[in-house]
This record gives C-alpha cells, sequence and structure tokens, in this order.
C-alpha cells in the first residue's frame, strides 16, 4: 500500500514512545495540600478522602519529612478551626499563635527548605462557612480584603514562603502586595487562585475542613457571587490579567480536569507560572470508582495529572502527588 505518513512509527515500543514524549511529569511539579488540626497523635482519614490525612503538629513533622525523601518539597496548608474560635471576621486566622501560624513554624524546623505555601481565605475561620465577611446576607468586598492582607502579613511573618489567596475578592491581590512589602516582606510570594470557580467538586474539601456554606436564612447558599460562573471563559482572561498587575508571581486555575480549556487558554495568555489544582472531588472520584473495581486507579490518575501538564499546567497542586511520585 502506498501510506503517505505512518504515524505508527513512533509508537512502535516504549522505548521510541519515552523518546518522542511530550510531556514529562516529575516531583518538581507537585505542591502537596496539607490538612491540619489541633491536637496530638492524630492522623485522621477524612471520609471522603480515602487515604487522605488530617495531621496534628507533632505528625505533621513526619509526614513533611517523608513528603522531602519522595522529593517533593512545596506544600500548601490548610488547617481545620474549632467551632468555638469562629466568628464573621475571622479574628482567629489573626492570632500569631493560630494553628496556621504554628504549623508553618513547625514545617520549617523540621525542614527549612520545603517551601511553605499558605491558603488565604476566611472560610475555615467563618461561623458561615464563607470566604469574606457577611453583612446583611452579603460578602462584602473592601472589608474582607483588609483582614486577607492582614492574615497573609501573618502567615508571612510566621515563615510563610508564598501566600495563595484562595478567596476571589476584588483587588486582594494589590492590597496583599502592598502589606507584604510595607513590611519588609518583598521576597514573599503570591499565588493567585485567579480563575476559580464556583465548582460543586470542593465538597470533600469542606467535609474535610468542615467549612462549608451553612443553612441558615438570609445566608448564601453558594459562593456563586465571588466564584465564577461555569459557563465563562473570557471573564478568565480579566480574572488573571489583574490579578498580575496586581502584583500576583503565580495564577492558578480551579478544580483542574473540567477546567483544561481554561488552563490552555490562560496558558496561551500570560508570561507568569501557571497552576492547577486538581481538587478534592477529582480525588474522591477516582478513589470511588476504583474502590467498586470500576477504574484502574494509578491508570486514571496518571492519565488525569498528564491531562493537566499537557494543558499547560506548569505546577499542579494535588492530593495525588504521593501516588504519583511513588509511580515514577
Ligand atoms: C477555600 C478553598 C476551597 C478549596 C481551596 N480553598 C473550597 C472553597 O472554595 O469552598 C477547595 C480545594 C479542594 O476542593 O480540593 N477558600
Amino acid at each position: 500500500m502506498n501510506i503517505l505518513r505512518r504515524n505508527r512509527r513512533l509508537r512502535t515500543n516504549e522505548v521510541i514512545r519515552s523518546l518522542v514524549r511530550e510531556t514529562v511529569i516529575t516531583p518538581n511539579d507537585f505542591i502537596v495540600p496539607l490538612f491540619i488540626v489541633e491536637g496530638k497523635g492524630i492522623k485522621e482519614e477524612i471520609p471522603s478522602m480515602p487515604n487522605y490525612f488530617r495531621y496534628s503538629l507533632d505528625l505533621l513533622e513526619k509526614e513533611i519529612k517523608e513528603l522531602c525523601l519522595l522529593g517533593l518539597k512545596s506544600v500548601l496548608l490548610f488547617v481545620k478551626v474549632p467551632d468555638n474560635l469562629k466568628d464573621n471576621k475571622g479574628t482567629e486566622a489573626l492570632n500569631p499563635n493560630g494553628l496556621m501560624q504554628r504549623a508553618i513554624d513547625c514545617i520549617k524546623n523540621a525542614v527549612p527548605q520545603i517551601l511553605v505555601m499558605t491558603d488565604v481565605a476566611l472560610d475555615p475561620y467563618s461561623i458561615f462557612g464563607h470566604d469574606g465577611i457577611i453583612e446583611n446576607g452579603q460578602i462584602i468586598n473592601d472589608p474582607t480584603v483588609e483582614v486577607l492582607s492582614q492574615m497573609a502579613l501573618s502567615h508571612a511573618q510566621a515563615g510563610a514562603d508564598f501566600v495563595a489567596p484562595s478567596d476571589m475578592m476584588d483587588g486582594r491581590i494589590l492590597s496583599i502586595r502592598n502589606t507584604l512589602d510595607n513590611n519588609n516582606l518583598t521576597n514573599i510570594g503570591i499565588m493567585a487562585y485567579s480563575a476559580k470557580y464556583a465548582s460543586a467538586f470542593y465538597g470533600p474539601f469542606r467535609d474535610a475542613l468542615d467549612s462549608a456554606p451553612v443553612d441558615v436564612q438570609n445566608i448564601p447558599k453558594d459562593k456563586k457571587t465571588y466564584q465564577m460562573d461555569y459557563a465563562n471563559r473570557i471573564e478568565v482572561l480579566r480574572e488573571v490579567e489583574s490579578d498580575i498587575e496586581e502584583g500576583a508571581d503565580i495564577v492558578m486555575v480551579k478544580p483542574g480536569l473540567c477546567y483544561l480549556d481554561i488552563v490552555r487558554e490562560v496558558k496561551n495568555c500570560v508570561n507568569v507560572p501557571v497552576s492547577v489544582y486538581q481538587v478534592s472531588g477529582e480525588y474522591a472520584m477516582i478513589k470511588a470508582a476504583s474502590e467498586k473495581g470500576w477504574l484502574d486507579h494509578d491508570a486514571v490518575m496518571l492519565e488525569q495529572i498528564y491531562a493537566i501538564k499537557r494543558a499547560g499546567a506548569d505546577l499542579i497542586a494535588s492530593y495525588f502527588a504521593k501516588d504519583v511520585v511513588k509511580l515514577l
């Protein structure tokens, strides 16, 4: 037969396939999200996130050392705040001796070279489970930005390398940048959750931190007045553009798999690193289907991670980081 082009030649065996492979995954691609709780000796599994745990500070140290041995060198911290410390304004978030601040210190003491990123948003601290302060049933922007800036400052003073505002308030990147700079913290980076969609895939995360919006009259039941409408693509360009102008060092798209068109769109339009958060619901889906024997866990996991990187992710926040790296 006269076939003009035999594309299968480059797929003949694994050696040639790996020689021409376009996308490569290494431990350097990952940011490991970590959930932290008060107490001692606690390593508790999150029911909707099988094989993912909340750690108390004493056991966190061991986990960090394990990550390090696997070559995972960046972490993103989230804290589960006791109910009695929650209020409308996130007062506890500014406590210099709060759980987040102690966690940063603990990690930096255990392994100084670990890059510590921290979540900046009010929801774990909010009695209403929202990322901002509520007044008359609305999430109010500017007063929230003030608190977020102080929160970022507090994390940086505790030793965080990067702050990661995940709240989607307007103007928070500029305000955080100015606050850090005015306190001589010019080296502290900002990873902005720039394209964060109002997604149902955050469910298991909200279980992990007990941070879901409350079901109370006059309180919004969802985050649609600040997180993005998943029907939109062009709007994302305005979000990343303003975050970069305001001082973001890294921009993020979140969730991952359902938003790979957005990842590519952003990657093609910006000249800062793009990170992607493969979120809790994406993790839970793979776990559930593989527990039922319906999908091959490792194969599907790798395929999704490669897809995220191929779409344009320079870095990936993923609950699978350890599992993936062990397979490489
Ligand atoms: C809170 C925050 C959320 C996630 C990261 N930071 C949840 C939310 O916005 O409700 C979700 C992460 C995940 O689902 O894995 N601002």
